[in-house]
Parts: C-alpha cells; sequence; structure tokens
C-alpha cells in the first residue's frame, strides 16, 4: 500500500479486453460511491483513457499526466495531495514497462472477454503479477447473456486466481456512452451495465477495505456486501442480482406457442389462458390464408422441398 492512497492496475496483454472501458468505469463509480478522490492515469500511448477524459464534461475523476518512470515518486504526491485511490490503465502488452507499473500496485484487475483466444493470451499476464505476488482478480468483460462459455471461462480462470463474482455483459451502452466522456450509469443509472458497474466496484471496493485494514477488527463493523449471497450462491451471474440475465428477446423458444408449435401443435385459441399470459387484446387480426394475390403465381414453397433449395424445374 502506498501512503493513504490505493493503486488498482488494469492489465491485460490481450488487445480490446476492456481494460479502458472497465478502468474508467470504476473509476467514476469509486468517486461517486464515495472512495475517491479517484486519480486516473494512462500508460497506454494510444491514450484512449486520455481522449475520454479530455471528452468528459465533469473533471472527476481527477486525470494526472504521469510517465511510468515517475510513477513511484507521483504516486506518493498524488497520495500526499489527498488522492485515495489511484486507477492506472496500461497498453495491450507484456513489457518491461508493464511489469513495473505492477510493482505499484495494491490489486491488479486483468479483464478478459470469454473466449478461447483471449484465455490463451492471459498466462503472461498472470505471471508478472504472480511472480511479483501482487493480488488479482479477473474480470469477465463482454460476456454473452446465458452463454455456456461464460462459466466455463469463469472456472478456467479460477485455477489461476480470484473471479470476480461480477460479469459485464456486452451491451452497446458500454461503447457508446464512452464517446462523449461518459460512462453507462452516467447516461442511465437505473440500466442493466449500470448496474453491473456498480455491483462490479461493490466488489473491488471490499477487496480493497479488506487489504486497508490494519486490524482484523476493522472488519467486524461493517456489513456484509449488499450482494455477496447471489455472489456465493451462483458465480456465473453473480452481481446482477434484484435482475434477470438480458433475455435475447427474440429468442425462438421465447415466442407465443413456441413450445406447441415445436410439439406440432397448432396454436392455442385466443381466450382468458391466452390474454393472462399475452398481450393479445382479445381481437383476433389473423387474417385466413387467401393465397396469392389474384394472377400471380404461388411462390411459396411446396411441402415436397427440401429447406432452404429452389427447384428450376
Ligand atoms: N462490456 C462491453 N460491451 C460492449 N462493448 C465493450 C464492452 N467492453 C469493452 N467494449 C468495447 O470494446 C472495445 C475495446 O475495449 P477497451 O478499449 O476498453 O479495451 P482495452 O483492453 O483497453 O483495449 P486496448 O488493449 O487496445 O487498450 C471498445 O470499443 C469498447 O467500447
Ligand atoms: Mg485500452
Amino acid at each position: 500500500m502506498t501512503g493513504k492512497a490505493q493503486v488498482v492496475v488494469f492489465a491485460s496483454q490481450k488487445g480490446g479486453s476492456g481494460k479502458t472501458t472497465v478502468s474508467a468505469h470504476m473509476a467514476v463509480q469509486a468517486e461517486l460511491s464515495g472512495a475517491g478522490p479517484v486519480a486516473l492515469v494512462d500508460t497506454d500511448p494510444q491514450g484512449s483513457m486520455a481522449k475520454w477524459w479530455n471528452a468528459r464534461a465533469s473533471s472527476v475523476p481527477a486525470f494526472a499526466r504521469i510517465s511510468v518512470p515517475d510513477l513511484g515518486r507521483d504516486i506518493k504526491l498524488l497520495a500526499d495531495a489527498g488522492y485515495r485511490l489511484i486507477i492506472i490503465d496500461t497498453p495491450p502488452a507484456v513489457t518491461s514497462t508493464i511489469a513495473e507499473v505492477i510493482t505499484h500496485a495494491d490489486l491488479v484487475v486483468l479483464p478478459t472477454r470469454p473466449s478461447p483466444h483471449d484465455l490463451r493470451a492471459v498466462g503472461p499476464t498472470v505471471d508478472i503479477v504472480q511472480m511479483q505476488g501482487k493480488p488479482l482478480v479477473f474480470v469477465i468483460n463482454s460476456a454473452t447473456a446465458r452463454a455456456r462459455i461464460t462459466g466455463e471461462t469463469a472456472v478456467a480462470l479460477s485455477q489461476h486466481g480470484t473471479v470476480a463474482p461480477v460479469t459485464l455483459h456486452h451491451r452497446v451502452d458500454f461503447a457508446a456512452s464512452m464517446i462523449d466522456g461518459r460512462t453507462v450509469g452516467e447516461v442511465s443509472d437505473s440500466s442493466r451495465s449500470a448496474v453491473e458497474v456498480a455491483n462490479l466496484w461493490a466488489y473491488l471496493d471490499d477487496r480493497l477495505m479488506r487489504m486497508r485494514a490494519s486490524d482484523p477488527r476493522d472488519l467486524l463493523d461493517r456489513p456484509p456486501r449488499s450482494t455477496f449471497e447471489a455472489d456465493i450462491l451462483s458465480p456465473a451471474t453473480a452481481g446482477m442480482s434484484g435482475q434477470e440475465v438480458e433475455e435475447d428477446e427474440d429468442a425462438l423458444e421465447n415466442q407465443p406457442g413456441y413450445a406447441l408449435a415445436a410439439a406440432g401443435a397448432p396454436p392455442p385459441p385466443p381466450g382468458p389462458a391466452a390474454s393472462a399470459n399475452s398481450n393479445w387484446d382479445g381481437i383476433d387480426r389473423r387474417k385466413a390464408d387467401s393465397g396469392p394475390p389474384p394472377g400471380k403465381p404461388d411462390r411459396r414453397r411446396a411441402s415436397h422441398q427440401p429447406f432452404g433449395r429452389r427447384f428450376t424445374a
């Protein structure tokens, strides 16, 4: 731990895993929850974090222009200036520079997408972190709702370290909100993405608080995280308590009558039972099949044709 400030480094050799997105969101959420003042540091020459911050209307979290060789000195200056949390974004690489940044970390967060390519790429970053004996948390980012690979990714990662019990799902607002320097919560604080971000920060905040506690008795007064029970009970979707995992709105099995149609039965007739479970307003607007328009050939697939093939003969 460095003075009064804790340093969280977001690192991953894999490009596009979510380092900048997740670190910016955690910084804003930390300020919001009273864990600030927060200072952001961008050590990536691409400067994505700096560009996002420049587009921001709000001046919190603060942005600190620091070069890696001066990091140790400047972290101390920030701590002396009253910053309690320093969040560092890093480039997609495994270099001596990244290793140097990690030497200053109290906690390393490794975002990863739930894909085989991303999983294969985490090894070198994990090695650097473990060689330095730093605490590490994996965050599964950009997951597809209800995809089995998310749970499998969590299991695979858990062989190498702690996996955050909160998964960030793939949603357009993560990218869209950052265009003008905001976060998902600053666009809509009740969106599913915003809830996930708040829950992920609650988890990281809890980890950091436990590191800060010099006396175990400090921990006794603190109530457990509100999502703790849900996290324990279902690690793959944890942190999403109080909301459903995003449903695929077009999923075939969600369509009315799917189960019956799949079983070869006709759809149920409109009636009280149907109206209780659907938006049916009591008026049957389905039209009887009257065939093709007058004078036009019937081009609908004949029942003997295999699916997807056209017969010219
Ligand atoms: N949960 C998400 N849902 C949708 N889009 C996301 C999500 N997380 C990240 N993205 C998008 O994926 C892209 C890569 O994310 P980001 O820039 O945060 O990754 P990175 O690890 O910082 O990349 P680099 O390694 O190049 O610095 C961005 O366009 C971002 O908006
Ligand atoms: Mg980045």
